[in-house]
């Protein structure tokens, strides 16, 4: 099976680029680069750790025009951009001066993820997976997934010439749906919540059927979960290398956010971009909100909760990242808060019609819990700030009610006097 990966099963040099070893995240514990993702001594998650080469800014910015401008800093091989995939990243660092004057802002930017192919951020991390799959010559990709990632996966392995079967709870939004079985992969709906189907598929992992699949967000964890640094290093280098001062990112698993700490870190650390504080805000929508729970209860422990809750992409009850975001949250000086529903809706129109940004539920959830947290005064209204939009409005068209101002016949009088000129 190959998450006990043996030495055959580890890779040729140069396969991950800069990565050094996989190290677990609770007790420091090195592996070599292998599909796995649990310590074997105290089971904490492991993830990829680095001995970086010279990396410059000039390098960056002569690279191409997609995340592989920063292949020198992630676990990929040199030639990754040659290579069939999605090419996905650089999207835009929308500035967002009529929203902020809404809000009373100095400096606000919508990074608008919805540009990806797939139309959500998801595409920067199964990039990541794709080539963790190549190098371990697994055949079939798969995921569990709220939506995003499943299409993602879909147009990956169709791309990358990998089989592919998915999993995702019933009843997610139809948009979600049909981009998943486009192109042509299997689409599993178990029915259960996203944490039913994340345990089914732990089922069949240890199941020997399952040995040359790579999911990506199991086995290919440490992997993919690089692929979020990449917003960090865009949204650094879109404000001309400079750090935000503040930055409001959504939770499912918590991997983004945490990712997204990471990439600011490694800039400092490399000198790309001047050491200063920045806060990390975590969003999550009422419905499903056990890390702002536990924040707000000064928690360490996550309670793991059923979800209800119209941003059925975030609704991961029992998020694997979560004690990771509350000690990133907590340590930047950020916060981790929540919205409802009708807050998420609201918001959505906001970003709309201000900024012509159509954010899935998503990106409701963190512009909601941009104007709660401005509201609450716990965010500073005149720090540069950055709002993520993660997935595209067209994946959850019917949490929003817009149509037609009027239906008239096409004359010019009636238009009149319907009072619309
Ligand atoms: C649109 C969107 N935004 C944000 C997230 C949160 O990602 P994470 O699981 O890394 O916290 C997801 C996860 O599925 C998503 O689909
Ligand atoms: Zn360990």
């Amino acid at each position: 099976m190959a998450i006990t990966a043996t030495e055959t099963e580890t890779t040729a040099p140069g396969a991950f680029g800069p990565a050094a070893a996989l190290s677990c995240r609770e007790c420091g514990e090195r592996y070599d680069l292998a599909p796995r993702f649990a310590c074997e001594f105290c089971f904490g998650p492991l993830e990829v750790a680095y001995e970086f080469g010279s990396v410059t800014r000039e390098a960056i910015q002569s690279g191409p025009n997609n995340i592989w401008r920063y292949a020198g800093l992630l676990p990929v091989p040199g030639n990754v951009a040659e290579l069939p995939n999605m090419n996905p990243g650089l999207t835009p660092l929308v500035r967002a001066d009529r929203l902020a004057a809404e809000l009373g802002m100095r400096s606000l930017h919508v990074k608008d993820d919805s540009a990806n192919p797939t139309h959500s951020f998801k595409d920067r991390v199964v990039a990541m997976a794709v080539e963790a799959a190549r190098t371990f010559g697994f055949r079939t990709l798969s995921c569990s997934s709220t939506g995003n990632l499943a299409g993602a996966v879909g147009a990956a392995s169709a791309r990358a010439g990998f089989r592919s079967c998915v999993f995702i709870p019933a009843g997610l939004e139809e948009g979600k749906i049909v981009m998943a079985a486009v192109y042509g992969g299997q689409v599993v709906a178990i029915d259960g919540s996203y944490d039913d189907v994340n345990r089914f598929c732990s089922e069949l992992i240890g199941d020997p059927a399952g040995e040359d699949w790579g999911f990506v967000n199991v086995n290919l964890r440490p992997y993919y979960a690089e692929g979020s640094k990449t917003l960090a290093y865009e949204i650094a280098e879109q404000l001309g290398w400079k750090l935000p001062e503040q930055i409001i990112v959504p939770i499912a698993s918590g991997s983004q956010l945490t990712k997204i700490d990471k990439g600011f870190r490694e800039l400092v650390e490399l000198s790309l971009v001047e050491d200063r504080p920045y806060k990390v805000f975590g969003a999550q929508a009422t419905g499903c909100s056990p890390v702002a729970a536990a924040y707000e209860e000064g928690h360490d422990v996550i309670q793991p909760v059923k979800p209800d809750t119209i941003a059925k992409s975030l609704a991961i009850g029992n998020p694997a990242d979560g004690p990771y975001v509350l000690d990133v949250c907590r340590r930047t000086g950020g916060a981790v808060a929540r919205v409802d529903d009708a807050a998420v809706v609201d918001s959505i129109s906001l970003l709309a019609r201000t900024e012509g940004v159509f954010a899935e539920t998503a990106g409701g959830v963190t512009t909601g819990v941009l104007r709660k947290l401005l509201d609450e005064g716990s965010l500073d209204p005149a720090a540069e700030t950055v709002v993520l939009n993660t997935g595209d409005g067209l994946k959850t068209l019917n949490a929003v009610e817009a149509g037609v101002t009027a239906t008239i016949k096409p004359s010019l009088d009636v238009f009149k006097e319907a009072g619309l000129f």
